[in-house]
């Protein structure tokens, strides 16, 4: 599918014939969220924007065929052991199989999306901190700050979105993706390097 800089208008109309809406209105808030932080922190917004629409595009199938693509995908052996990131390694293949992406930057920050990773390139971070900040979630009473401090500080952000990720995974007792525990080991020493 092609994709030009015209508000995505063909991507926009497939992606809401298959996502739930409110699946597709979650999206549209990433896409707009990740345009907007990308302005402000001297990234693309239209690779930004592409990465917000197909961030969850494999949301809209069911289970057995995101387990059957997880192979494809190269998911591994971490993301395979929860079925609620099979989305983000899927979502990745089909954006370049079924949506013609070919941005690697893009590419990787919709495989990041869930987990984020030790060494995120700028477009993986405002991809990151965007699906977890958009107008259409509530549930977190962080998010003001968060949002304010997402538009000054893309880094610390970045951080903080893990971090409280990570705890919500553990107080719920949920595992945890190698990937974003040694994201987080990787801001710590960079915090508090070795003497
Ligand atoms: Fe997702
Ligand atoms: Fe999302």
């Amino acid at each position: 599918m092609a994709v030009g800089t015209d508000g995505f208008g063909a991507l926009k109309a497939r992606l809401k014939s298959v996502l739930k809406p409110a699946r597709y209105a979650h999206t549209r808030g990433v896409a707009a969220t990740a345009r907007s932080l990308a302005l402000r922190h001297g990234i693309a917004p239209e690779r930004a924007a592409l990465a917000g629409w197909l961030h969850d595009c494999a949301k809209a199938l069911e289970r057995d065929a995101l387990q059957r693509l997880l192979g494809p995908a190269g998911a591994d052996a971490g993301e395979r052991a929860v079925p609620a990131l099979w989305h983000a390694p899927v979502g990745a293949l089909l954006a370049r199989r079924e949506y013609g992406v070919r941005d690697p930057e893009v590419l990787r920050a919709i495989r990041l999306h869930t987990t984020g990773g030790p060494d995120p390139d700028p477009l993986a971070k405002v991809l990151f901190v965007s699906d977890f900040i958009e107008p259409g979630r509530p549930r977190w009473p962080e998010l003001p700050a968060l949002r304010r401090l997402a538009r000054r500080d893309l880094d610390a952000a970045y951080f903080e979105v893990l971090r409280l990720k990570l705890l919500d995974l553990v107080s719920k007792g949920r595992p945890l993706h190698p990937r974003g525990l040694a994201a987080y080991h990787r801001h710590m020493e960079s915090r508090c390097p070795a003497r």
